[in-house]
């Protein structure tokens, strides 16, 4: 139970909040080096998982539809405390955008984080020419799935 996959879809990107973020933290798009950075929070907010750069970079860094400014971290000073990244499925239609890979650090949730760096990939993806943005979560996520609500997501 809770390990199913969940679709959840977002059918309008008019109206989006702007990203707010705590004192203390900033927003930055993803630079040559930053793979590490994605990896080891990849490593920490989802400990099952078995990325590595060399995964990062056939996954996604060297697929034609991977935009640097697209890839979201929340730093803290030197500390990577957050991250989320815009895709699109179908590089030839940007019709559709996906947020994907959302994950803030234990000691640094409940501090609108979640919302902001989902909120700057939503920005990004209008940006590309999006209209409608879907992800996938699973039913044991329920902080995530209250986020993607708050933010206008509704189950597919
Ligand atoms: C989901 C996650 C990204 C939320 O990050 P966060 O920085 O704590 O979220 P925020 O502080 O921005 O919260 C924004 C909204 O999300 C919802 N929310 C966040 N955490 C919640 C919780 N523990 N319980 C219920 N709702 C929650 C609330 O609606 C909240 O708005 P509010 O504070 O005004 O009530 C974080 O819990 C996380 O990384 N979880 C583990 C990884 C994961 O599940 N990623 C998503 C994969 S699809």
């Amino acid at each position: 139970m809770g390990e199913e996959n969940v679709v959840m879809m977002k059918d309008s990107l008019e109206d989006l909040e702007e990203v707010q973020l705590p004192e203390g933290y900033k927003l930055k798009t993803f630079s040559p080096g930053d793979e590490e950075k994605w990896v080891e929070l990849m490593r920490n907010i989802f400990p099952e998982s078995d990325w590595t750069v060399e995964k990062f970079k056939e996954a996604f860094a060297s697929q034609p539809q991977f935009d640097p400014q697209g890839l979201f971290f929340i730093i803290k000073g030197e500390e990577y405390v957050a991250t989320a990244l815009g895709w699109f499925d179908d590089v030839n239609n940007k019709e559709m955008g996906r947020v994907h890979w959302v994950g803030v650090k234990e000691e640094h949730r409940g501090k609108g984080l979640g919302k902001a760096v989902v909120l700057a990939v939503l920005h990004y993806l209008r940006s590309q020419g999006s209209w409608k943005v879907i992800l996938d979560t699973q039913e044991y996520r329920k902080p995530a799935i209250r986020l993607y609500e708050t933010l206008g997501f509704k189950r597919a």
